[in-house]
């Protein structure tokens, strides 16, 4: 260890912390006050990991700033609130990038096609609830939407697997020899959700086509609706990891219903999202509140699996807004993971940070912190008010009537496979990690250092998170 001066530091605190544990959050889910106030203190813990200069959240991946753009965006709209709309409409542009496609250049080292998707996804929540732009893009929420889509579907690889979407984006990322449901799920939701929203047939067929590979490689088992993580390439796809994430159901579940709504009720599509609500509450729910029990049992949930409940909770919502019938089964589920959230929150100063752990339902938090897991508990709170969200704006029915199904469909630029850039040394990334890490530290008085378990300090790169391969690092070197 490189800095135990400091790391003592660091460990006398959190000690001092433990000992200052305020109440948790007692939410009452029938009082209004009580759910707005849970709310408010959820929302001000997620706020401190903002940085307003890069418009996202420190001390966390990237897709997870994405996914919580959709969880602020959430609370304005259901709490009738417009605290947060400015920030996300300048989140969700900022972070688009120079050619408004969700591939910024700060991510060429890092890009997943999920990063990606689900910044997609947010910038289609945006056009489906006809979010105002607050500063004028050249580009509408719409075709930064199309944009995401385009790069991801250019790479859609039949070489491989017979086809599929890797998991991270370019060959020199060690993420590109693996084939998951996370990017694929999505893939498949973004198409959906743009056949909805623009009637326009070629996203149809990209929704068969990424359905009927999911479930002919087996990345979806059509008949029991488990979502398994995925497969390397290197064996063309036939040593699947069988381990099941609550989010890669989810972005799964939420295609579904887009599809449903989509075809009008169609019994092909009730029928996919029966089984993906069934599976859910079989696999990733305990005593109706939402787990992920692959690393919640053995208490490993590492940075990205923080956030995989609140991409659980949001599909729950989806579900009953464009299907009103499952309603039934999904809202009971929320009454009971809301409080069960809640009362996972009663960490750090602020007495409110979130645990991971919901469903053990004792009012104790688990001593982890992280924007993950803010995220994740805002959203099982929030659904409580499913029911107030305004009907889905169309392309027809939309302010701003932008659309272009070619916006960056240029696969064969420099953007898709080159960058000019060298790769950061070890060296260089372990030092500015560090800088980064201290100046968070002081910032935010000390209620982010516990989720950052890299030696020297600095974030990890993403894991692979495979169970198989839990531990191997994605060292974000060049190895082609
Ligand atoms: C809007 O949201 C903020 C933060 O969640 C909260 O403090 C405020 O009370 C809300 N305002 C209304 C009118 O609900
Ligand atoms: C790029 O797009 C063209 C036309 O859509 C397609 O034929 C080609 O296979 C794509 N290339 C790659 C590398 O995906
Ligand atoms: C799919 O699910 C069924 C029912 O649980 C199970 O019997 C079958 O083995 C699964 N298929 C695969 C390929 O895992
Ligand atoms: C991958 O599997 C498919 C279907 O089983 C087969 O047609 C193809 O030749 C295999 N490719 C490689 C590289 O093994
Ligand atoms: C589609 O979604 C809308 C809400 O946007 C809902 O009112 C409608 O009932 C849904 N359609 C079906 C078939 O459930
Ligand atoms: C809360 O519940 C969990 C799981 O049952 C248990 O391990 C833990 O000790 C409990 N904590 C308290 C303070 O009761
Ligand atoms: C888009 O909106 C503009 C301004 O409201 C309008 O002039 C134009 O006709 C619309 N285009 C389409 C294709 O509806
Ligand atoms: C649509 O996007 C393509 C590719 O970025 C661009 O060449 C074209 O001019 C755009 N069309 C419109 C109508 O903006
Ligand atoms: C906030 O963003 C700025 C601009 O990118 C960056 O220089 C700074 O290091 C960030 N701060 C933290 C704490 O990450």
């Amino acid at each position: 260890m490189k800095y135990p001066f400091l790391f003592s530091i660091l460990y006398v605190i959190s000690i001092y912390l433990a000992f200052f544990q305020a109440q948790a959050i007692q939410l009452d889910i029938n009082d209004d006050d009580s759910v707005r106030n849970a709310v408010s203190s959820m929302t001000g813990e997620l706020m401190n990991y903002w940085n307003g200069s890069d418009y996202k959240f420190v001390a966390s991946y990237w897709w997870v700033t994405g996914a919580s753009m959709t969880a602020l965006l959430n609370n304005d709209i259901l709490f009738g609130n417009n605290t947060y709309t400015d920030l996300v409409s300048e989140s969700l542009l900022y972070n688009a990038g120079s050619d408004h496609d969700y591939q910024p250049s700060d991510e060429y080292f890092n890009l997943g096609n999920d990063d990606q998707g689900i910044w997609g996804t947010a910038a289609m929540d945006a056009a489906e609830l006809d979010l105002k732009q607050v500063k004028s893009s050249t580009a509408s929420w719409l075709e930064l939407s199309q944009a995401a889509f385009n790069r991801m579907s250019g790479r859609w690889d039949n070489v491989n697997c017979e086809g599929g979407l890797r998991w991270q984006a370019f060959p020199w990322l060690s993420g590109y020899s693996y084939k998951s449901s996370i990017s694929n799920g999505l893939l498949f939701q973004l198409a959906a959700r743009l056949a909805r929203f623009t009637h326009e047939s070629s996203y149809e067929d990209w929704v068969h086509r990424v359905w009927d590979w999911s479930t002919s490689s087996g990345f979806v088992n059509e008949t029991d609706f488990s979502v398994y993580d995925g497969s390397s390439v290197a064996t063309n796809c036939t040593d699947i990891d069988h381990s099941q994430w609550s989010y890669n159901l989810g972005v799964y579940m939420t295609g579904a219903a887009y599809m449903y709504n989509h075809t009008q009720g169609s019994d092909l599509w009730k029928n996919r999202l029966d089984g993906f609500i069934s599976h859910a509450i079989s696999s990733f729910t305990k005593d109706g509140v939402a787990w992920d029990p692959q690393c919640e049992t053995s208490n490993t949930c590492n940075i990205d699996q923080t956030a995989f409940k609140g991409i659980l909770m949001q599909s729950f919502g989806n579900a009953i807004r464009l299907a009103p019938y499952t309603r039934n089964k999904l809202y009971p589920l929320i009454k009971t993971s809301a409080p069960a959230a809640a009362l996972a929150c009663s960490g750090g100063y602020s007495g409110s940070s979130c645990g991971v752990h919901w469903s053990w339902n004792n009012g104790t938090w688990d001593g982890t912190y992280g924007v993950g897991q803010q995220f994740s508990a805002l959203e099982a709170v929030q659904m409580l008010y499913v029911d107030k969200y305004p009907s889905i704006v169309t392309l027809s029915s939309s302010s701003d009537n932008r659309s272009n199904a070619t916006y960056a469909s240029d696969n064969s630029s420099t953007k898709n496979y080159e960058v000019n850039v060298p790769p950061a040394t070890e060296a260089d990334r372990g030092g500015a990690g560090f800088l980064t890490f201290l100046s968070a530290f002081l910032l935010l008085g000390a209620s982010v250092w516990a989720i950052i378990e890299d030696e020297e300090g600095n974030i990890p790169s993403r894991i692979h998170r495979s169970s198989s391969q839990k531990d191997e690092k994605d060292e974000n070197v060049m190895n082609v």
